[in-house]
């Protein structure tokens, strides 16, 4: 039987394979090198620590907290700032064995640019993410990722400045999630990340009256809990892509735990995923996933005696619907 083929390409970008580690949950990546039995092998690219223009200190605390199938967090995007993640990247982030990719965060469509004007000076940065998410404080503090039209100015800007690989990183919120990919794409997106946490509640009880368990009132909720609906998400947008004739990638984020949930990410129309939460439970989840997701292509190539199995490539889509194989790429 032939070798297992995980390497895929995303906006250009080559990754060794389909898992990305996700923005806030490994630090600036160099982090993760401490880890006994970390292995870079088993990841495609790392995506940095949201930055801001500005450093800033982030939320109260607390500032995670545990849910049933999940974490909630309101980290408050506390970050160095781009002058000095720029800085960390030439000393020493650029000698990490992986693709570096930049969260981009703005209060305003000006404050992305900005951003991302710096950031260019940062050679090893591969691409940037912009986290659409952020309030926009022109529209009274609405999401920039809740309406096509917002969504699309911000890319667009960022587009005209910003010369490498440009992921737009979607708002879990809207319910028109499709049209709202659909302007990230014609404004100029290389390739669409669904989805950051979902504003969600949770209340200690120890006392009466009780408190929100995070020093904000409301957090971003993540884990497995999220995982069905970013799932539905995911098919919807990627529906939409080939009915627009679009081939621009899908990277799929939200609860991912196993090798069996990075295949059913695939099979709705990602062609690669991002791992967070995971990583706070098991830091060493990367090498874990990869051998599963390893065993389960045998056991597929091998059940079906098809070795097309062996390539990650082909899961992308390959969901049966009325027992017909739609191939989406
Ligand atoms: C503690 C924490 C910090 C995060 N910080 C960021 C961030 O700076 N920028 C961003 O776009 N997403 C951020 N996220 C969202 C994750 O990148 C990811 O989209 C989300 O957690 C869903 O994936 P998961 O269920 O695998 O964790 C953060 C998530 C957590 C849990």
């Amino acid at each position: 039987m032939s070798e297992i083929n995980l390497s895929v390409t995303v906006s250009g970008l080559n990754l060794r394979t389909p898992l990305i580690l996700a923005s806030g949950c490994c630090g600036y990546g160099e982090e993760m090198e401490r880890i006994e039995g970390w292995q870079w092998e088993d990841v495609g690219a790392v995506v940095l620590k949201g930055v801001t223009l500005n450093p800033r200190i982030g939320n109260p605390p607390h500032r995670v907290a545990e849910t049933p199938a999940g974490m909630m967090n309101s980290i408050g995007l506390q970050n160095i700032g781009v002058k000095e993640l720029v800085l960390k990247v030439s000393e020493r982030l650029w000698k990490l064995p992986t693709n570096l990719v930049a969260n981009v965060n703005g209060e305003t469509v000006d404050e992305y640019v900005q951003v991302c004007e710096i950031l260019m000076e940062a050679e090893a940065i591969k691409a940037a993410e912009l986290n659409i998410s952020c309030p926009n404080i022109r529209k009274g503090g609405l999401e920039f990722g809740l309406q096509p039209e917002t969504a699309s100015e911000v890319v667009r800007a960022v587009r005209s400045v910003w010369q490498k690989p440009l992921w737009v990183k979607l708002s879990p919120e809207p319910h028109n999630i499709a049209d709202i990919s659909q302007a990230c794409v014609e404004a100029g997106a290389d390739a669409l990340c669904l989805c950051n946490t979902f504003p969600a509640m949770s209340l200690d009880l120890s006392e009466i009256p009780p408190r929100s368990k995070l020093g904000t009132l409301f957090g971003g909720l993540s884990g497995p809990a999220i995982k069905p609906i970013v799932i539905r998400k995911v098919f919807l947008v990627a529906q939409r892509l080939k009915e627009i004739g679009s081939s621009v990638p899908i990277i799929g984020v939200g609860g991912i735990w196993s090798g069996k949930d990075v295949l059913e990410y695939l099979a709705v129309g990602a062609n690669a995923v991002q791992i967070g939460t995971v990583l706070f439970s098991d830091p060493i989840a990367p090498t874990r996933i990869i051998n599963e997701l390893k065993n389960l292509m045998r056991k597929f190539a091998q059940r079906n005696n098809d070795e097309r199995w062996l390539d990650i490539s082909n899961f992308v889509g390959c969901l049966e619907i009325e027992n017909k194989i739609v191939a989406w790429t």
